[in-house]
């Protein structure tokens, strides 16, 4: 199979919305990063994104709804739930909630689990999807399980081309990590992913405290991340990963942050959101360029610099 690149627009949203419907996987942009979406209510197309992506079948996905109404077909919404909802969707932040056991959802997409991971994305391309093909749709980061993560349709191709059918193009993501995953209970949020939604932000628009947030490095050594995808070696270059990185050593490539000479600057004004936009293109050309290895200066330690260091101490763990 050869994956067809359609631009988003009316034919290819149709084109898209017909394949799910036939129950094959289709490579969506969202507003973090490029997914693999097939229809969430069949465990076919469902068992197609496992195999185009070579993941790990115990590895859960998020579902991505359209509205509040598909979102309250499939978990069982909290008060602490609805007013995280209110406040970030649509957006990258992902709920993770008790499942309904009446719910459209084929068992596959929780992979066992009682809870089900849910989001309503904010990109016009999925939500148009969603909303053509009335289904929800189980999406993962499409790329190769273990792989980075793509935030443009050309990595898509690289990564997953001879194993799906099409990837819509609607250009570079916006916010270039993957979604804030968070799990809302009586006693606060428990930040089970960091991500573009900030502690900070979950806290002061929700109105509700977030307790035990997860740093980088406890992430990246596994220190009590219930999400079961969340495992150290996770967003894999094939290349040595080297962190706070000054200057490039001989045969390496550098990433830049903030004034500095670099192969890739992530952001010369030091700008932490553009630096998260621009994380997983600057891996990517990193892992193609001639160089042996790559280097990668600090990031401070702060907002969503807090998720840019979780991806990094990833990729660096081998
Ligand atoms: O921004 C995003 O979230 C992107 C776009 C495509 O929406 N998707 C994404 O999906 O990053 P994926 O499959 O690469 O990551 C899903 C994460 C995994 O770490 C998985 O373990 C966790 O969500 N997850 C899924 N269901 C869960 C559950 N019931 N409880 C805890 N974690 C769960
Ligand atoms: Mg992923």
């Amino acid at each position: 199979m050869s994956a067809r690149c359609l631009p988003f627009d009316d034919d290819g949203v149709a084109e898209a919305a017909r394949l799910i419907r036939a129950g094959e996987p289709v490579a969506l942009p969202s507003e973090t990063v490029y997914g693999l979406a097939a229809d969430a209510t069949d465990a076919r197309a469902v068992a197609a994104i496992y195999a185009a992506k070579g993941r790990p079948s115990f590895n859960p996905l998020i579902v991505h709804v359209a509205d509040r109404a598909m979102a309250e077909t499939i978990a069982d919404f909290s008060a602490e739930a609805r007013r995280l909802a209110d406040a970030f969707w649509p957006g990258p932040l992902t709920l993770v909630l008790p499942r309904r056991s009446d719910g459209p959802v084929c068992d596959l997409v929780a992979a066992g689990l009682s809870t089900i991971a849910i989001r309503m994305p904010s990109h016009p391309a999925m939500l148009a999807v969603i909303r053509a093909s009335g289904r929800p749709l189980a999406a993962p980061s499409a790329n190769r399980s273990g792989a980075i993560s793509p935030t443009r349709a050309q990595h898509v191709l690289v990564s997953l081309g001879d194993r799906i059918a099409l990837v819509l193009d609607a250009g570079p993501t916006v916010a270039g990590i993957e979604s804030t995953i968070v799990a809302p209970g009586a006693s606060g949020i428990r930040i089970l992913r960091p991500g573009p939604v900030t502690a900070a932000q979950l806290e002061a628009l929700s109105g509700l405290t977030v307790v035990g947030a997860v740093t980088g490095t406890e992430a990246g050594a596994g220190g009590g991340i219930e999400s079961p995808g969340q495992l150290a070696s996770h967003y894999c270059p094939d290349k040595p990963v080297r962190l706070a990185a000054e200057r490039a050593e001989a045969d390496e490539y550098l990433i830049g942050f903030g004034a500095m000479a670099a192969d890739f600057n992530l952001s010369p004004a030091g700008d932490l959101v553009e630096a998260a936009a621009h994380l997983f293109a600057a891996l990517h050309e990193a892992d193609a360029s001639p160089a042996r290895a790559i280097a990668v200066a600090a990031i401070p330690h702060e907002g969503i610099g807090i998720a840019i260091n979780d991806r990094l101490a990833r990729a660096a763990v081998r």
